[in-house]
């Protein structure tokens, strides 16, 4: 049951998506910027709050299968395996997209991605909206997502109503895969690695008679907002891939390195040292890669408020393991600079 405070949240944010306007709201992943997929000023808004490029698609978020079939003009066995195994969860389904769905949405592409999330106050709000909402996480766009309504506040400002329901369980954005039926086999390419990890997949997908082949995205279009730079604090941070460098030694590296940075990577600033660093500080994540996946958006927020000179994560042998490549996906795109 969600609080009262929390349904008159729900009831506001319905009025505005009525009305053309977007609305910031909780997922178990991260907090998601709305838009209703039937109003086209409230998709425009989207792109124009976040500042975010136009051949970058949203996601479509759904509140039950039938909604999702609604979305897509081929919804398949595939899908239909995925999503009764993975929904309500943090898993996209990139497929066909149907007309309903705006070039808008999709940048052009023939193909939407559709997720039902898990939270029951993102439930609420599609269901009480009567429409899908297309929603790409909640922040201006290259940066960091955001995993608590502050978050988006500090993103948006007061003009944007974030519905507040404490911090994404999650803390990093969905899976997202795609669904081809070609050559009599289903043909999956995992987009964007997230809590869903491809062997769970793979335990569901081996137990069943389709025909299936995990391939590579290999045209880059079909996997667009993979720039190779995303999430970005403000400072310089950087991933050492060696735990064996000493201090010192990293003080050097970094203090060459950084000076041949550019001012902006991919369009976000990076507030470059103009002396020598002498302190670094360094981003401690928890050894439970649940606990690290849940936290290490808001370390690197809070970090960038702090506004070290240098900002540094030591990558060590015992990160293993899928959930940690989930992680250090957006470790590496966040990071000015890796040394190895
Ligand atoms: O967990 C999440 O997925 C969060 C919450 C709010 O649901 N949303 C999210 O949205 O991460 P966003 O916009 O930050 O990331 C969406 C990404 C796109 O950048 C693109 O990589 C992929 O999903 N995507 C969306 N539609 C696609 C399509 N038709 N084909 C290929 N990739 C698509
Ligand atoms: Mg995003």
């Amino acid at each position: 049951m969600l609080s009262a405070e929390l349904k008159l949240q729900i009831e506001e944010a319905t009025t505005r998506l009525k009305n053309g306007e977007v609305v910031g709201f909780p997922t178990e992943t991260v907090y998601g910027l709305a838009a209703r997929i039937d109003s086209e000023a409230g998709i425009k808004r989207i792109f124009s709050t976040k500042e975010r490029p136009f051949f970058d698609p949203l996601i479509v978020h759904v509140a039950s299968i039938e909604q999702a079939k609604s979305c897509t003009s081929e919804w398949n066995e595939m899908a239909e395996l995925l999503a009764t195994n993975f929904w309500p969860g943090p898993l996209t389904l990139v497929l066909p997209k149907s007309k309903n769905i705006s070039d808008l949405i999709t940048s052009g592409l023939p193909t939407v991605g559709l997720r039902w999330p898990a939270h029951p106050v993102a439930q609420e709000l599609i269901k009480a909206v009567g429409v899908p909402l297309a929603a790409p996480s909640a922040n201006k766009f290259g940066r960091t997502s955001p995993t608590k309504a502050q978050h988006v506040r500090e993103e948006f400002g007061q003009a944007v109503q974030v519905i507040d329901a404490g911090a994404s369980e999650i803390g990093i954005e969905s899976t997202v895969i795609s669904i081809k039926f070609l050559n009599d086999q289903y043909q999956l390419a995992l987009l964007r690695k997230g809590a869903v990890l491809q062997t769970k997949m793979n335990e569901v997908l081996f137990k069943t008679r389709l025909r299936f082949q995990w391939v590579e995205a290999i045209d880059k279009k079909e996997s667009p907002g993979h720039m190779q730079h995303h999430y970005m604090p403000s400072m310089p941070f950087i991933v050492c891939r060696n735990p064996h460098l000493k201090l010192s030694e990293l003080s050097t590296i970094l203090n060459t390195r950084l000076a041949e940075l550019p001012d902006l990577i991919d369009g976000v600033k990076i507030i470059k040292p103009t002396q020598a660093i002498k302190k670094i500080e360094f981003l401690k994540l928890s050894n439970d890669p649940a606990q690290a996946a849940r936290e290490v958006y808001s370390q690197l927020r809070a970090a960038s408020l702090r506004k070290p000179e240098a900002l540094c994560f030591i990558q060590m042998p015992q990160h293993k393991g899928e959930m940690w490549e989930s992680i250090f996906d957006r470790l590496y795109k966040a990071a000015s600079l890796i040394v190895d």
